[in-house]
């Protein structure tokens, strides 16, 4: 029995150890916001928070979570108002969306330690997410608004 907390609130899961943290998240407690692209941790489509840090999802079993933090995309505001957010919708970067939960996810780790980031942070922390669409020009103009400069 894993224990840990979800966006907030406590988590007991009976998934067996080596179980995914994606599957216990999307099967078992509905939060279907975090998706399932690769399984093997190659795209980003999975990306959570796990105290802090952009991890994936896909590549972590629940009995690694022990007595840790996991935020989802679910738990990054109530309201949708998250800065990131907010500049995901100005810039309009989404197109088919599959990605973008992942991709905001890997953005607000990097912003929470580099509050002002480069191009080349930017590049360097997204670089495992991938997006078939190809928004990536979208998402890091999306990224300087949401810190603040200009898009
Ligand atoms: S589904 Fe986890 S990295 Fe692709
Ligand atoms: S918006 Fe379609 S995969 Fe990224």
């Amino acid at each position: 029995m894993a224990k840990f907390t979800i966006n907030g609130k406590p988590v007991e899961s009976a998934a067996e150890p080596d179980t995914p943290l994606l599957w216990v998240l999307r099967e078992d407690l509905g939060l279907t916001g975090t998706k399932f692209g690769c399984g093997i941790g190659q795209c980003g489509a999975c990306t959570v928070h796990l105290d802090g840090a952009a991890v994936r999802s896909c590549q972590m079993p629940v009995s690694a979570v022990e007595g840790k933090a996991i935020v989802t995309i679910e738990g990054l505001s109530d309201d949708g108002s998250h800065p990131l957010q907010v500049a995901w919708i100005e810039e309009q970067v989404p197109q088919c969306g599959y990605c973008q939960s992942g991709q905001i996810m890997s953005a607000a780790a990097l912003l929470a330690t580099t509050p002002k980031p480069s191009d080349a942070d930017i590049d360097t922390a997204m670089v495992g997410n991938i997006c078939r669409c190809g928004t990536y020009q979208r998402i890091r103009k999306a990224v300087h608004r949401a810190a603040g400069g200009t898009s």
